[in-house]
């Protein structure tokens, strides 16, 4: 199979840049987001179909404004700058960009030519979200205009022989009404892509990658930690090397009902690696006797996981690789992108001991490096991974510990796992399980007054927590049908015993979080 046909995307750190990947990927084109950073030599090397310029919240008039090689512009590639990418363009090439007298901000009307191929099929009047300061006043030689907007006589020019291309507002955000076709007309029209990216194409070349990567005697090793990612790379790496892949499976006893079943029913029947279930469910309890304080929790919960993985992995024999469900959100989070390090403080495990980290001479294989958590999802399916696994929900690392809120004890686990149980299956049959986001019970640490029988009972208060968020940065609390409420607070009461009171969490994200601690 050939390279797939690339688009690069250039970063000059706008919010927007991740979502152009997005869009462009949605059409079925390979792309990756490089930093401004990079050389002419790294882009020319990379043999792209095409080039976009990102937007940018920097002003191309300061000394310091981030900028590409001009030599960008005569390498035969077309290029699309978009906002900040327009106005570098403009600067680069000789012509001008001043302030606006005042900030376009919003949705505005656009007149198009639609005569250019980047407006093919456009009507001639459109919305469009503009959000800048600076604007293009006089365009380089060889550019003319071709969209204009009441303020703006520049909200979009080309030089259709250099196949040279930039426009002012965003078309990578759905307010604007074409965006998407525009897009797509620049990869397709323009930069002559086929759409041919699909996820077989990627499961074909990901393979091939693997194997020639790992060679034919060694052995890779992946913490499975029953998520999405780290299962998806291990079904992947599994079709490469087969059972030359170790998994190792830390079962700290926080997971949910039949979660480690299904690993190990996955793991040994459709995708047989050599799979490694650490029982230390004794070991996490003991760490956390006594403990209350939720980040105390975290950092003993990690510490322990990684010191059994350790345990583990120290066991094993001509394991070179450390495999791991890194994707491009991380990636580009992490800093390779943007430069800045900022490291996701709640996730696992932290680093391994030396002399563990010492035995990966190989290095590290991380096959979904590149890929959107849809797109992993999608990968999941195409490989043929169960649905529940493929849609499971988000799950945090340190599962159900911080889902009982002060110390964590059996006899409580096995009321947030059970009482949790019901809470999926009543939104599973509800049909909700893909419109809500993330859903589970609480143990909320209060006991209350109850009457069962001539009885009364003091008993827990448990709260039911459901959320809708396409970024989990926000999000908003999940307006379930009281029918659905109503049933789960019935059969949680009746069958999980200790429970009393069922309480629904109605905060959204800010002020609260979505976890209780
Ligand atoms: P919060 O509670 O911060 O949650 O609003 C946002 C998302 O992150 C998950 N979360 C965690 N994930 N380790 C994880 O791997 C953690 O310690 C952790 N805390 C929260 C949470 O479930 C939600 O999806």
């Amino acid at each position: 199979m050939n390279h797939p046909q690339l688009i690069l995307i250039v970063d000059f750190g706008a919010q927007y840049t991740q979502l152009i990947a997005r869009r462009v990927r949605e059409a079925h084109v390979y792309c990756e987001v490089i930093p401004f950073t990079s050389t002419l030599e790294d882009i020319a090397s990379k043999h792209p179909v095409g080039i976009i310029l990102s937007g940018g919240p920097a002003s191309v008039l300061d000394e310091d404004a981030p900028r590409v090689d001009p030599g960008i512009y005569a390498l035969g590639v077309p290029v699309l700058g978009i906002c900040y990418g327009m106005q570098l363009t403009a600067h680069l090439l000789g012509g001008t960009v001043r302030r606006a007298s005042q900030r376009e901000y919003g949705p505005v009307p656009v007149r198009f030519d639609t005569s250019c191929p980047l407006f093919a099929e456009l009507p001639e009047e459109s919305v469009c979200w503009m959000s800048h300061t600076y604007h293009v006043t006089t365009s380089p030689e060889g550019f003319i205009s071709t969209a204009r907007s009441e303020n703006c006589a520049f909200c979009a020019m080309a030089d259709e022989k250099r196949r040279l291309y930039a426009v002012q507002f965003h078309p990578e955000v759905t307010h604007t009404q074409y965006g998407r076709q525009l897009l797509t007309n620049f990869l397709t029209r323009i930069c002559g892509c086929t759409g041919d990216w699909t996820m077989s194409a990627f499961i074909d070349l990901s393979v091939q990658a693997i194997r020639k990567k790992v060679g034919e005697k060694d052995h890779v090793l992946l913490g499975l930690s029953g998520g999405v990612d780290s299962s998806v790379a291990a079904a992947l790496i599994a079709r490469a090397i087969g059972s030359r892949l170790t998994c190792v499976y830390v079962d700290h006893g926080f997971m949910r009902k039949d979660e480690t079943e299904m690993v190990r029913e996955v793991f040994t029947g459709l995708f047989p690696v050599h799979l490694v279930i650490a029982d230390a469910r004794e070991r996490f309890l003991e760490k956390l006797k006594g403990v209350r304080d939720p980040e105390e929790k975290r950092k003993r919960i990690g510490a322990e996981f990684v010191a059994c993985f350790a345990d583990e992995a120290r066991r094993l024999e001509n394991v070179r690789f450390l495999a791991q469900g890194t994707i491009y959100p991380d990636v580009i989070e992490s800093g390779s992108v943007k430069g800045s390090a900022v490291i996701k403080s709640h996730h696992n495990v932290g680093g391994l001991p030396d002399d563990v980290a010492a035995r990966f001479t190989g290095g590290l294989v991380e096959p979904l490096r590149m890929l959107f958590k849809d797109e992993v999802r999608s990968l999941g399916e195409a490989l043929g991974l169960p649905q529940e696994l493929v849609w499971r929900q988000p799950f945090p690392g340190p599962g159900l510990a911080i889902r009982i809120m002060g110390e964590v004890t059996a006899e409580k686990l096995e009321v947030v796992r059970a009482s949790d149980a019901i809470l999926r299956e009543e939104i599973a049959a509800a049909g909700l399980a893909r419109s809500v986001s993330q859903y589970f019970t609480v143990l909320t640490d209060t006991l209350s007054v109850g009457v069962m029988g001539d009885e009364r009972t003091r008993e827990n208060v448990l709260a039911l927590r459901a959320v809708t968020t396409d970024d989990f940065m926000t999000v908003d609390w999940a307006r379930l049908p009281w029918e659905v409420l109503s049933r789960i607070s019935e059969r949680i009461v009746n069958e999980v015993p200790h429970v009393n009171r069922i309480v629904y969490d109605i905060t959204t994200k800010p002020p609260a979080t979505v976890e209780w601690e």
